[in-house]
């Protein structure tokens, strides 16, 4: 079955049984030690994020997210003075992103709406924003196209859009292949999705190129304008599941520039900034 059969209750059933990040802390769910941890955590891993999204840059500004998860991208528009307007699938990471907005005391720059990216006017008033943001969301839904094209409705002419998506030319494919695929390059699609996450078994995984990435925004009616790819996981995954950060010994000893011309070409997040 192709990802574009998937049912959408199968992807919302997939992360409300673990939203995304949500064992970023060993603290009680909910409390401010655990988001500070969360978002510590999430941070360093993948320090491109802040880089990407430009937080300071929005505020006072109208910022959609689509696909916001447990929130951690979302408090931080908000903190810095954004207008934000986060939506998800799944039920339980959008209530663990209230308590977050709630436990900083962010309520008032935030509203949620739990929605199928894929029919978003449905749910979610069309308006235009200054940014229309998503990161590591489109790639999980059977429909990326579907998105793209409710997403346009809520741009005005300037409106910048970041999204990240996979890159399928990465060294975490390559990692999949060999490692949990035995080098069955003709299964990628399935083993890439079965292996994407922290939980095994993501019902829709889909991975671009820089040329597939750029085509599926220009589609759309948006120009890109930067394409980036970034972020190879450097650490032990027994270590880094007991929250220590062990790299594995072939990045241990490889020179930074190294290692960040690596992430340069081979990263496994293509990050795509495009105007409307
Ligand atoms: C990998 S997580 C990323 C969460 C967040 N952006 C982050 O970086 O922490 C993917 C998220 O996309 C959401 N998602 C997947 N398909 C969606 C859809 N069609 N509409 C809305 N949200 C969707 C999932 O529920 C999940 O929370």
């Amino acid at each position: 079955m192709g990802f574009a059969e998937v049912q959408i209750d199968q992807v919302k059933d997939y992360w409300d049984r673990r939203p995304c990040n949500i064992r970023h802390s060993t603290q009680p769910v909910g409390t401010k030690q655990y988001f500070d941890e969360v978002e510590a955590r999430k941070y360093f891993v993948e320090p491109h994020i802040p880089t990407f999204a430009e937080f300071p840059r929005w505020s006072e500004k109208k910022v959609l997210e689509v696909g916001c998860g447990i929130g951690t991208d979302t408090v931080n528009f908000a903190r810095h003075g954004a207008l934000v307007t986060s939506v998800d699938l799944s039920v339980r990471s959008l209530e663990i992103a209230r308590q977050r907005v709630g436990v900083y005391g962010l309520e008032k720059q935030v509203r949620f709406y739990s929605a199928n990216a894929e029919e978003l006017s449905c749910y979610v008033p069309v308006e235009p924003y200054d940014l229309i943001y998503s990161f590591g969301v489109i790639h999980h839904t059977p429909h990326p196209e579907s998105v793209l094209r409710e997403l346009r409705q809520y741009t005005r002419p300037g409106t910048t859009l970041k999204i990240m998506v996979y890159h399928r030319m990465s060294w975490k494919v390559l990692w999949i292949v060999m490692t949990e695929g035995k080098g069955k390059f003709w299964s990628l699609p399935d083993l890439v999705a079965k292996n994407s996450e922290a939980q095994t078994g993501c019902p829709v995984t889909y991975a671009y190129s820089r040329r597939e990435g750029r085509d599926l925004l220009e589609r759309h009616g948006f120009r890109v304008r930067d394409s980036k790819v970034d972020h190879i996981f450097a650490y032990r995954i027994p270590d880094y599941v007991q929250y220590r950060y062990v790299k594995e010994s072939y990045f241990r000893w490889m020179p930074s520039e190294v290692f960040r011309a690596l992430e340069r070409c081979f990263g496994w997040h293509l990050c795509l900034t495009a105007e409307a």
